[in-house]
């Protein structure tokens, strides 16, 4: 047969094999469609469970929603309406989830519907195992069919979970949910919630956007407790920022690692604490995911979260994440390069009393004589030109926040 002829039969056999070849590799083993492009910097948004738990409903989701936009939370950057556990009660015959008619009466739908209207977006919450953490129906088993269900819903974000794993593999568990996610043909944040048990940091990059690094967090300045006896743990704030120490290489655009989300707001520590834990999960290029009653926030709550110059650190386009320059007992000397060659640093003192914290230009990996210009962020206010060094006093609790620019 002349040479010509084969041509056009072997371009037959290539379009006819190649959407299914593909398609069925990209369900199993190449789960990133997605995952590069989406949460560029880390996601901004509001969770139902820090305040409010299982006490939730339609009509509370959204009155959040209008609040989002009211406060001027939207305007600052904050984008996700995300419902956590406990709006599932069961699953149908044909395995499809059955939502809480009795909170949520309208459906999932029309609610993703009313929060897309206000220009946000929409997050969901399952789990990697057979039951959530409030023992409602989990995804294992039904991940495709679920997937499905949340992109017909409008879903644009997904946490999840990781209770009742018993032997599950975790890379593998979510890498499945991200190829669900993938086929169901709509691009979904995947925010990946196991606690950082199994060391997501070395694996989670291309198949979750974000990834849990520590157990729930505490509305509390420090100390842990057990989940329930012989199971560990929830952590008050300084607790996780020290299990961060040393993750900080894993996380750029696309893939963040998660201390948990804020307590700003829910009663627990004071405003000081609260001006501190959201500074520092700034520096960590932390997701910032508000946990509060957006319908009933003080002023100076409001001013923390939709600070702009400490949001700017947390959403610097570069997405390097702080590390610990130095500890000294308990004053400490965060930093994090900035896109534009400056560098934003904190100055914490954990400590009881007052206390002189410094940091030189060569622990910025600066020139030691340079001049730079320094800025204070909460203070909203230039501190002129320094060389070589800068000290501030430092009240307990209380961080100093600043912005070095050669
Ligand atoms: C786990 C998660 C929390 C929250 C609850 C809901 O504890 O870590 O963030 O989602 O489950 O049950």
């Amino acid at each position: 047969m002349p040479r010509k002829a084969l041509i056009p039969f072997a371009a037959i056999l290539i379009l006819v094999s190649s959407p299914l070849a593909p398609a069925q590799n990209q369900d199993q083993s190449s789960p990133n469609k997605w995952a590069s492009s989406l949460a560029p910097t880390p996601p901004m948004g509001w969770n139902t469970w820090n305040k409010m738990g299982c006490d939730i409903s339609e009509q509370l989701i959204r009155q959040m929603a209008d609040a989002m936009v009211s406060t001027g939370m939207k305007d600052a950057g904050y984008q996700y309406i995300i419902i956590d556990d406990c709006w599932q009660v069961d699953r149908d015959r044909q395995g499809n989830i059955v939502v809480d008619a009795r909170k949520f009466p309208s459906g999932i739908k029309a609610l993703a519907d009313y929060v897309h209207a206000k220009g946000l977006k929409f997050g969901i919450y399952s789990d990697a195992g057979t039951k959530t953490c409030q023992g409602r129906p989990g995804g294992r088993g039904y991940e495709f069919q679920d997937a499905r269900q949340y992109a017909a819903w409008g879903v644009d974000y997904l946490k999840y979970d990781w209770c009742s794993t018993s032997t599950q593999d975790a890379r593998s568990s979510y890498e499945l949910m991200r190829a669900a996610l993938d086929a169901s043909g709509r691009p979904i944040v995947f925010s990946i919630c196991e606690w950082g048990n199994h060391s997501p940091w070395l694996w989670a990059k291309g198949v979750g956007n974000l990834w849990r690094t520590t157990g729930d967090i505490k509305d509390r300045w420090e100390g842990k407790e057990e989940w329930k006896p012989g199971d560990c743990c929830n952590y008050g704030v300084m607790d996780i920022l020290d299990q961060q120490v040393g993750l900080e290489s894993f996380a750029g655009p696309g893939h963040w690692n998660d201390p948990d989300m804020l307590e700003v707001g829910n009663g627990g520590m004071t405003l000081t604490e609260y001006r501190a834990h959201f500074s520092l999960w700034a520096m960590l290029a932390a997701p910032l995911i508000a946990g509060n009653d957006l319908r009933d926030m003080k002023p100076e709550i409001r001013q923390i979260l939709t600070h702009k110059e400490v949001i700017a650190v947390d959403q610097d386009p570069a997405g390097i994440e702080a590390h610990r320059v130095r500890k000294n007992g308990d004053l400490e000397v965060w930093s994090r390069p900035l896109q534009d060659g400056s560098r934003a640093v904190i100055l914490l003192n954990r400590g009881a009393k007052d206390a002189e914290i410094g940091v030189t230009w060569q622990e910025l990996g600066y020139p030691a004589h340079l001049s730079a210009h320094l800025r204070d962020l909460w203070q909203q206010k230039e501190l002129g030109e320094h060389k070589g060094e800068f000290s501030a006093t430092v009240a307990p609790h209380d961080v100093v926040m600043v912005t070095v620019r050669p």
